[in-house]
C-alpha cells in the first residue's frame, strides 16, 4: 500500500503557503533579513508546535509570518513547498495566500504575488506542474478590511484563480462575508471557504447557502447534520479534507475518529490535503498513508479519493483529461 500512495499521481487543493514554511527556511529567511524569531534554534521552533486548538496554531504561525519582508522570500517559501510536494507527486497544486496577514505588515501585494508567481512559472518549467492561486480573507477582520484585501489584489487578478476564507472560525460566521463573496463570484472567480473544521454544521450549512461556494475545506463536521451529509452526498460540493491538520488541532482526538471514511462512504466528494503540512507533521503522503492506516481505506477508495481531486481541482477540461488519464494509467498498470 505505502508504495501504490507514493506513487501514485496527485492534487492538492487545500495547503497554505504561509503553512508551509520549515524551521529551517523560516530560520534562514529570519537571519537573512535580521528578525529576531524568539526562538533559539529550529528544534526549539519545532517543539513550540503542540497546539491546543485552531487559535492556538494560528498564534504562533501569524507570528512566524514576520521573516516574510521581500520578492524572494514569497519565491523561496513557495519555491520550497512545491519542489516538495513534487517528490510526492503532486502534479497541480492550488494553494492559498493570505493578503491581509501581509498587507497589515506594510508588504505590498506586487512583492508577496510576484514571488509567488515566479515560484509557481518555475514549477512549470522545472517540474512539470501546474498549479493555482487561491487568495484568502481572514475571518477575524471586518469585511471591509476583506474587501481592501480584493480591490488591493486586482491589478493582479490574472493570476488568480479564486478567494478563500481562513483564521478563527467560531465567532466569526460565512454570513459577515457575504457580500464580499457575492462580489468576487460577479468577477468571475471560483469560492472556497473554511467551514466545519472547528464551527459546527451549521457553519458549513451556511457556507454552502449563503456564499455559494464552490468548494468546502475541511467541512468534516457536517456529519453532526444528517440532512446535510445527505445533501452534500447529492451536490458532491468537494470537500478538501486535511486530516493530520484535525489531529494537530485537536479536531478529532485520534485519527482512528475522523470522519473521512464515513463521509467518503456517505457519497460525498472528499478529497485529501495539508493544509499547513510544516506545521501539522505531514504532506500529502504522509496524510494519505497515515489515514489509510487509521481508517482502514482500501485500495478502491485511496483512488476514489485522488479521482475526487481531480474531478474538484480549478483547471481547464484539458488539463483535468490530462490528470485524468495519468491518474487511470497509473491505476491500470498497479492492477
Ligand atoms: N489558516 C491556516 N491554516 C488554517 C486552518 N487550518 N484553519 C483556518 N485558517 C487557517
Ligand atoms: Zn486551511
Amino acid at each position: 500500500m505505502r508504495r501504490l500512495v507514493e506513487g501514485m499521481p496527485k492534487v492538492e487543493l487545500h495547503m497554505h503557503l504561509e503553512g508551509s514554511l520549515e524551521p529551517e527556511l523560516l530560520f534562514a529567511l529570519a537571519r537573512r533579513n535580521d528578525i529576531d524569531i524568539g526562538f533559539a534554534s529550529e528544534d526549539s521552533l519545532r517543539a513550540a508546535y503542540d497546539f491546543a486548538n485552531l487559535q492556538s496554531f494560528l498564534d504562533i504561525y501569524y507570528a512566524g509570518l514576520r521573516v516574510l519582508l521581500h520578492e524572494r522570500d514569497f519565491h523561496d517559501m513557495a519555491w520550497s513547498y512545491l519542489r516538495r510536494v513534487r517528490e510526492d507527486n503532486v502534479l497541480h497544486a492550488e494553494v492559498f495566500l493570505a493578503p491581509q496577514a501581509h498587507l497589515r505588515r506594510g508588504i505590498s501585494v506586487r512583492t508577496m504575488f510576484d514571488g509567488v508567481r515566479g515560484a509557481m512559472e518555475r514549477a512549470r518549467g522545472e517540474l512539470g506542474m501546474t498549479t493555482g492561486l487561491i487568495l484568502v480573507f481572514q475571518r477575524q477582520f471586518s469585511e471591509e478590511e476583506a474587501f481592501e484585501s480584493l480591490r488591493a489584489s486586482e491589478p493582479f487578478a490574472d493570476r488568480v484563480v479564486g478567494f478563500g476564507l481562513g483564521g478563527a472560525e467560531v465567532g466569526n460566521r460565512p454570513g459577515k462575508f457575504a457580500r464580499v463573496f457575492a462580489e468576487c463570484r460577479a468577477q468571475g472567480f471560483r469560492i472556497v471557504a473554511h467551514a466545519g473544521e472547528e464551527g459546527g454544521a451549521d457553519y458549513v450549512r451556511e457556507t454552502v447557502e449563503v456564499l455559494g461556494v464552490d468548494r468546502i475545506d475541511h467541512g468534516v463536521r457536517c456529519e453532526e447534520d444528517p440532512a446535510l451529509v445527505r445533501e452534500l452526498a447529492e451536490s458532491r460540493i468537494p470537500l478538501t479534507v486535511c486530516p493530520l491538520s484535525n489531529l494537530k488541532l485537536k479536531v478529532v482526538r485520534r485519527l482512528e475518529d475522523h470522519a473521512m471514511a464515513r463521509l467518503l462512504r456517505a457519497g460525498l466528494a472528499v478529497t485529501m490535503n495539508s493544509d499547513d503540512p510544516s506545521y501539522f507533521g505531514g504532506y500529502m503522503n504522509d496524510n494519505y498513508l497515515a489515514t489509510q492506516a487509521a481508517l482502514g481505506l482500501t485500495r478502491e477508495e485511496i483512488r476514489e479519493i485522488a479521482r475526487n481531486g481531480v474531478a474538484a481541482a480549478f483547471v481547464d477540461a484539458r488539463r483535468r483529461a490530462e490528470l485524468s488519464r495519468m491518474l487511470e494509467d497509473y491505476w491500470a498498470k498497479a492492477g
